[in-house]
């Protein structure tokens, strides 16, 4: 947590007592509004490469209608929240045991009309994904546009989370949620803390 971008507003305690409780957990806050701006500029720049989220090897899916772009070394300013999740892990290893070894991180743009149903990152334990991460980075949000993360708990409640602008919500990739319609262009980075390096196990 050594890096300048991040301010120091939210508390790691009550991350951990969050996360061991519900299974979830917020920080917001989280940039400071150079590093925001800067993540913004990358992501609008490179928004025609973004692909269809709900097509793969094209098999489409009408689960989602989001696009997306897988975040590697070409995008500069979003490795640095992949720095940031990646200390983020070594914390929650030594609290919770998780084993995370590795961060996968996609942005993701959804424009007005699109949602992703009802799902789970990481159904009956079937890939290496222990935690998920999304970060909310359009530069404001209100209420009436939609796309709010409906999150079931480990308690089995259900939360209603804005996709508020410099928020992260962190959770366990094994709970149910969705992304409800959105009525605005929605930006983010999902990112999935890994236990295993390997992608297909
Ligand atoms: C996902 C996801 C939630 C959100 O990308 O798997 O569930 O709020 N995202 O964007
Ligand atoms: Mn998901």
């Amino acid at each position: 947590m050594q890096s300048s971008s991040i301010t120091t507003s939210w508390n790691i305690d009550k991350i951990l007592d969050d996360l061991n409780e519900s299974g979830f957990a917020l920080i917001d806050h989280l940039y400071s509004s150079e590093y925001i701006s800067a993540l913004v500029q990358e992501c609008s720049s490179h928004l025609e490469q973004f692909r269809a989220a709900g097509v793969q090897n094209g098999v489409v899916s009408h689960i989602r209608s989001d696009h997306i772009l897988w975040i590697d070394g070409q995008l500069p300013v979003a490795q640095q929240h992949i720095q940031f999740l990646q200390d983020l892990s070594q914390i929650l290893n030594q609290a919770f045991y998780l084993g995370i070894k590795e961060v996968e991180a996609h942005f993701a743009c959804y424009q007005a009309g699109e949602f992703y149903a009802l799902h789970r990152d990481n159904a009956q334990k079937k890939n290496d994904r222990m935690i998920s991460t999304v970060f909310y980075l359009h530069e404001n949000w209100q209420e009436e546009f939609g796309g709010q993360l409906r999150l079931q708990d480990k308690n089995e409640h259900w939360h209603i989370i804005e996709p508020l602008p410099n928020r992260l919500a962190i959770f366990q990739s094994d709970l149910l949620h969705e992304v409800l319609l959105s009525n605005h262009q929605r930006l983010s980075i999902t990112a999935w803390l890994r236990s295993s390096d390997s992608i297909w196990k």
